[in-house]
């Protein structure tokens, strides 16, 4: 019986394509669908290429979480992966998932984190902090943005030329390098023995 993950994602969904290319000739890891908070994210346009189901809730919904749970229910999911997605997981979901949430985050928490720090907002911060180093951070999701245990970190160098956009390029290339494996590796000691 294969893994069932799903992705959340909020905008552009470059990370979870690149999960679902990762998995795709490992048969052992499906991703029967991907959630959004934003109908019009260009991330459904990636699912739909991929033949992969997309569905948009709102705010509200996810705050209440039943139909979403109901959702994943019914596509058997076992995990849900944060790539991109910028709303915090409600107490219901947590608790239909507990320890089954975890997320990417563009910097080394626990620095650089928390509610409005996403994207380009958190590239700027860390550069106008005259940070000498930046990268990823992947954590358990609870019910605190951003403050879930940390699972992994990769370090990016951050050079005194270094703009927003272009730590955003260095971030993204660690996101696309790490991300997938460090999924493959939760699965694996999640479903051993
Ligand atoms: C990434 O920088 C990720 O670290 C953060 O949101 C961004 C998502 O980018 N959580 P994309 O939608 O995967 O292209």
């Amino acid at each position: 019986m294969a893994y069932k993950i799903a992705l959340f994602a909020s905008g552009s969904g470059s990370n979870a394509e690149n999960i679902i290319r990762y998995f795709s000739e490992k048969p052992g890891i499906v991703f029967p669908l991907i959630i959004s908070n934003k109908p019009d994210a260009f991330v459904h346009e990636r699912a739909k290429t991929m033949g992969i189901p997309s569905f948009s809730f709102s705010k509200k919904e996810f705050d209440e979480g039943d139909k979403i749970i109901r959702l994943l229910k019914e596509y058997k999911i076992n995990f849900i992966v944060l790539a991109g997605f910028l709303l915090k997981i409600s107490s219901p979901l947590l608790e239909a998932f507990p320890n089954k949430i975890i997320n990417i985050h563009p910097a080394l928490l626990p620095k650089f984190g928390g509610k409005g720090m996403y994207g380009q907002h958190v590239h700027r911060a860390v550069v106008n902090a005259g940070e000498t180093q930046s990268g990823i951070t992947i954590h358990y999701v609870n019910e605190k943005y951003d403050e879930g245990s940390i699972i992994f970190q990769a370090i990016c160098e951050v050079l005194p030329d270094d703009t927003p956009e272009s730590l955003a390029e260095k971030v993204h290339a660690l996101e696309y390098l790490h991300f997938p494996g460090v999924i493959e590796n939760i699965v694996k000691a999640s479903t051993k023995g």
